[in-house]
């Protein structure tokens, strides 16, 4: 490996929210908010110097070569073919998300998700005065499938005017095929229901699966969707603030770019572009890598539980650094183990309640960011295990 992700950095005290937010005393390990705790890789951090040196920051125009290192990275990377003015650029995927609901729906609209999801996609909905529509995710024990007889029977009687799709998955950790894609887009073609993939979570893939940007499956598809995106997630860049929605049809690109200036989210900041076109023009090597580490990881995690918790189950990890595991051997809810791991274990974890709004589907699980050094993860995971000993 040409880079460290062993060595520990020092994040308290940098004004950091998952190492410095008002749970985490001197003494708790942070296994919650998805960010990582490795030094991002040198490429960027030589281009925020250079920017950094000049010693101006005005308001940003996004240069031409911003455009072309996202085209170039995803047909390189992923064979997505965009074209230039495809891209809308603002400060993150949640205001993407936000902007984009704004734009496609009237109030009152449903908006299908699939559950549990990430916490913000019932936030953006609700924010944006649309109804939440539930199509809960079948847990096998070990993973996550869509029962798509459910999905399309939700869709026919329920009428959702959106489907917001996570792929990666946060946190069921799926990658979803090529097959799973087309079956989910074809019933959404269907039933007029348009499709935002938010698919943040792309580069963060592991070992025997593959990312396909729901844009790429067929011409038919990219015209059902908006897809929004950001390097941030993967490389690290979360608090530079700057993502891109990705979407080929030039009237809904209309409405989302009046809905971007309305909620006053569309510039973004100099660093933040830099962050991006280094990424995304010399940060491959660096993203292999991290994806090699992160699944030495979660292979220590799963060993981890099979000999110290064999009663908790870890789910499978396709992609994300969220590994979702479920507690309901302990005969607690997710929200009163977290609170016990926390002020008996010292270790702050995600509530799986979190991810279903409060609904069922998330309360006996919990979700563990691995996104750390090793050394850090397996003390995380002691005290885990402290905890669970005595329960
Ligand atoms: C699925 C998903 N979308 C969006 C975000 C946040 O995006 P941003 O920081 O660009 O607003 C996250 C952060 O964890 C996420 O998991």
């Amino acid at each position: 490996m040409r880079y460290d992700f062993d060595t520990p950095v020092e994040r308290r005290g940098t004004g950091c929210y998952k190492w410095d937010c008002d749970e985490m005393a001197a003494d708790v390990i942070p296994m919650w908010v998805a960010d990582m705790d490795f030094r991002v890789a040198e490429p960027i951090v030589d281009a925020l110097r250079r920017r950094v040196e000049h010693g101006v920051f005005g308001y940003e125009r996004v240069p031409d070569a911003y455009y072309e290192a996202i085209i170039e990275w995803f047909r390189r990377r992923h064979g997505w073919r965009i074209e230039r003015e495809w891209i809308q650029y603002t400060t993150g995927v949640v205001p993407a998300m936000s902007a984009v609901i704004k734009a496609l729906t009237k109030p009152g609209d449903k908006v299908l998700v699939q559950t549990p999801v990430y916490n913000c996609f019932f936030s953006s909905i609700k924010n944006n005065k649309c109804q939440v529509l539930r199509a809960p995710l079948c847990y096998t024990g070990a993973t996550y499938k869509v029962d798509f007889a459910e999905f399309e029977r939700i869709i026919a009687e329920e009428k959702p005017r959106l489907f917001l799709m996570c792929n990666p998955h946060n946190p069921a950790g799926r990658v979803w095929t090529r097959e799973e894609l087309m079956r989910m887009g074809e019933i959404c073609l269907r039933h007029g229901v348009m499709v935002v993939a938010d698919e943040i979570h792309c580069e963060l893939v592991m070992p025997g699966h593959k990312f396909t940007p729901f844009g790429s499956l067929s011409a038919e598809m990219q015209s059902n969707c908006v897809a929004m995106n950001s390097s941030s997630k993967s490389f690290n860049t979360a608090g530079l603030q700057c993502a891109n929605i990705i979407c080929c049809d030039g009237e809904v690109r209309a409405k989302i770019d009046r809905a971007l200036n309305d909620n006053e989210v569309c510039d973004v900041n100099p660093l933040g572009v830099e962050a991006l076109m280094a990424a995304y023009n010399e940060g491959a090597e660096w993203i292999d890598e991290l994806n090699a580490y992160l699944w030495e990881n979660y292979k220590a995690l799963k060993d981890y539980f099979a000999r110290y918790m064999p009663g908790l189950r870890v789910s499978e990890l396709e992609g994300t650094y969220l590994v979702w595991v479920n507690i309901s051997a302990t005969g607690l809810n997710a929200d009163e183990l977290t609170h016990r791991l926390l002020s008996e274990g010292r270790v702050l974890v995600n509530s799986g309640l979190m991810y279903s709004d409060g609904a069922s589907e998330g309360q006996n699980f919990i979700r563990l960011n691995i996104a750390c050094p090793r050394s850090q993860m397996m003390e995380g995971l002691a005290r885990i295990r402290s905890v669970v000993d005595r329960i």
